[in-house]
């Protein structure tokens, strides 16, 4: 019984330690979000239609796209320049704050 939990146990922790590796987090995300804003807008309701809205897509692709953008996998000037001074910390923090955001078009 008690290793029955134990493996259990293990197998959980195991499971959990990929998704936490990456998990940012929201508050730090949105005070390192000022810069984007002027472009994607404060809650990733983009201020034009030349910038997509970052509004509640999914965590992962934006933290992927992120890192895409830096190792030059992706390639846009603009976002080539906002990504090169963010380790991957930031990007966890700055995808977790914007897939927090709802994707729907708020009226501002
Ligand atoms: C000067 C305007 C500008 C600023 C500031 C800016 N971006 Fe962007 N961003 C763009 C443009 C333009 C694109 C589309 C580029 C492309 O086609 O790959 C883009 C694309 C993206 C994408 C990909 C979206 C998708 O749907 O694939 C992400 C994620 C992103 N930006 C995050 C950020 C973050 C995080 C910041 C702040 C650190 C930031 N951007 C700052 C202009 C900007």
């Amino acid at each position: 019984m008690k290793i029955t939990r134990l493996l259990w146990a293990g197998a959980l922790v195991a499971g959990l330690v990929p998704l936490s590796a990456m998990a940012g987090n929201v508050a730090a995300g949105k005070e390192k979000s000022a810069v984007c804003a002027a472009c994607h807008g404060q809650t990733g309701q983009s201020v034009s239609p030349d910038f997509p809205n970052l509004g509640g897509q999914h965590e992962d692709y934006l933290y992927r796209v992120l890192l895409d953008y830096k190792a030059g996998h992706r390639k846009n000037p603009i976002m080539a320049a906002q990504v090169e001074n963010l380790s991957k910390a930031d990007m966890a923090d700055l995808a977790a704050y914007f897939a927090a955001q709802s994707g729907l078009f708020v009226k501002r």
